[in-house]
């Protein structure tokens, strides 16, 4: 479980957090929804400590990240799997080796098992031989699915997708949208999914959060969020729908 208890968070003159508050139960897939240059990146990011809020409290299973120490860091990055807004694969190294290379850094598996590791996490994001290709050679859908099989290579408990269909065609981003479904049913992950994109989210979703002006407006359920008695989530929610 994650628990984001009253952050603020400031960049110089511009404060982008204001007493941000949000439960993560386990097992489920949870959607931050929010316009474009809000905080929701930022918040990832706090979440395994790669940015500090000015206040406030973020723990991951009871412990807190805030004041953590780089060692504990690096083992609470260990539950983690992340998807970022770019794939950001290295463009020198193969499919392949780029998965091998997060499993080499980030787990004790043996190099016995690292090559069938890399099958394993290519299959379950439905793809099959391209391990020698190079990343220019395919497309930017497969390289989502690559960044996929890497961050599952290492089977997190939680997994954190960033805008992971935004910049693909409805085709590919419903693929991708399936495989984070079957990686909560087939692997029992935790997901945060931050989006812009209203379809993806009640897709994807089991809660929901809109991110408004440097806090959550609403959380809950689809039902919670669509019934919500507040103006501005289902201006959002509207608004959103039909653009
Ligand atoms: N490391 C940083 N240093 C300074 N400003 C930042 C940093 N990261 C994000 N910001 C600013 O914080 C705001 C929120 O960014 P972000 O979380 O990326 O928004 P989004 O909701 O689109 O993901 C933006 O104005 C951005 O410029
Ligand atoms: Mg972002």
């Amino acid at each position: 479980m994650i628990e984001i208890r009253d952050v603020w968070k400031s960049f110089g003159e511009k404060t982008v957090h204001r007493g941000v508050s949000l439960s993560i139960p386990d097992g489920a897939t949870t959607v931050i929804l929010g316009r474009s240059g809000g905080g929701k990146s930022v918040l990832l990011k706090m979440i395994i400590g790669l940015l500090k809020p000015d206040l406030g409290s973020v723990t991951v299973d009871g412990k807190e990240v805030t004041t953590m120490t780089f060692p504990q860091l690096q083992r609470l990055r260990f539950k983690f799997g992340f998807l970022f807004q770019a794939a950001a694969l290295f463009d020198s190294m193969t499919v392949g080796e780029n998965i091998e290379l997060a499993l080499r850094r980030h787990s004790d598996y043996r190099d016995a098992d690292i090559r069938d590791r890399v099958r394993y996490a290519l299959a379950l994001v439905k793809l099959e031989n391209v391990e020698h290709l190079m990343p220019s050679a395919i497309s930017g859908g497969m390289k989502k699915r690559v960044g996929l099989a890497r961050a599952i290579a290492l089977t997190p408990k939680y997994m954190l997708y960033d805008e992971p269909t935004t910049g693909l065609d409805v085709e590919t981003a419903d693929g991708i949208n399936l495989l984070i479904n079957e990686m909560k049913t087939t692997l029992g992950v935790t997901s945060v999914v931050v989006t812009h994109d209203i379809h993806s989210a009640f897709v994807v979703g089991d809660r929901f959060a809109i991110f408004e002006q440097g806090r959550f407006i609403a959380t809950g359920t689809k039902e919670d969020i669509r019934n919500s008695p507040d103006e501005n989530v289902r201006k959002y929610i509207e608004s959103e729908i039909h653009t």
